[in-house]
């Protein structure tokens, strides 16, 4: 068989690879699921890799129970999103280091850790690969794909500092949830979190409407004295 016969066409061309989404064991794990919702919406396959340690915080804060089996259809539930997406998503055990995002052969647009614990953090900068969230980091790094950290505690110990900019040195994307106040977008709790996933997005290169961008606002009318 000649070479060429593997090369993709115009006709047919491969999917878009994967993103792959580690959630962990850090509050704020609504940020995870709207990212998958988002990524889901813009028709991107996402790879889920969820730790053991973030159910109880996803159940705490969102009501969404983890364990069992199906998961990717009890995710498509709680985001209301049709079953048909199962397609597009794919949910691993934390414990599965054979999973497909494990190996650097398996082709990813990158792995976003949202959001990142301390503990899921320090594994990954120092290249603790016994979890697949981290062996997938790990990956991302060594082939040099983007790996974006949504880091969440406060305040940050010297620890906390440093593991984030080993990380930084190495490549990573540091994007902390952090409140932001600029335009009336952000007002709500719901505006921030759209803040922060359309950072994401957008280190992806993936259009979206999540937040006014600075120069397309209609600034205030200014208010007479
Ligand atoms: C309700 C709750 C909230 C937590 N919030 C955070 C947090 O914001 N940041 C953090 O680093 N750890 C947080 N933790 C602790 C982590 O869950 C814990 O360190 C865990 O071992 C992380 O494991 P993982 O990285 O494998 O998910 C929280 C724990 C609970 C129960």
């Amino acid at each position: 068989m000649s070479p060429a016969t593997h090369e993709p066409s115009l006709s047919n061309p491969r999917p878009k690879p994967p993103i792959v989404v580690g959630i962990t064991g850090a509050s704020g794990s609504i940020l995870g699921f709207r990212l998958i919702e988002e990524l889901l919406k813009l028709g991107q396959r996402v790879q889920l890799v969820i730790t053991e340690k973030s159910y109880q915080v996803i159940f705490e804060e969102t009501g969404l129970k983890m364990g069992g089996q199906n998961k990717a259809l009890r995710v498509l539930d709680h985001l209301n999103l049709p079953e048909s997406m199962v397609d597009l998503l794919d949910v691993f055990e934390n414990n599965r280091l054979d999973a497909a995002p494990s190996s650097g052969t398996h082709m990813t647009q990158g792995m976003v850790v949202i959001p990142c614990s301390m503990g899921t953090l320090g594994r990954i900068a120092n290249g603790i690969t016994d979890t697949l969230v981290a062996r997938a980091a790990d990956v991302t790094l060594k082939e040099h794909r983007k790996l974006v950290v949504v880091p969440r505690e406060s305040p940050f110990n010297q620890i906390h500092l440093r593991n984030l900019s080993l990380l930084a040195q190495c490549g990573a994307v540091i994007l902390p949830p952090m409140l932001t106040f600029y335009l009336p977008d952000f007002g709500t709790i719901d505006g921030q979190i759209n803040y922060t996933i359309g950072k994401v997005l957008d280190q992806f290169g993936l259009g979206h409407d999540l937040y006014t961008r600075w120069g397309q606002h209609i600034p205030p009318a200014e208010t007479s004295a």
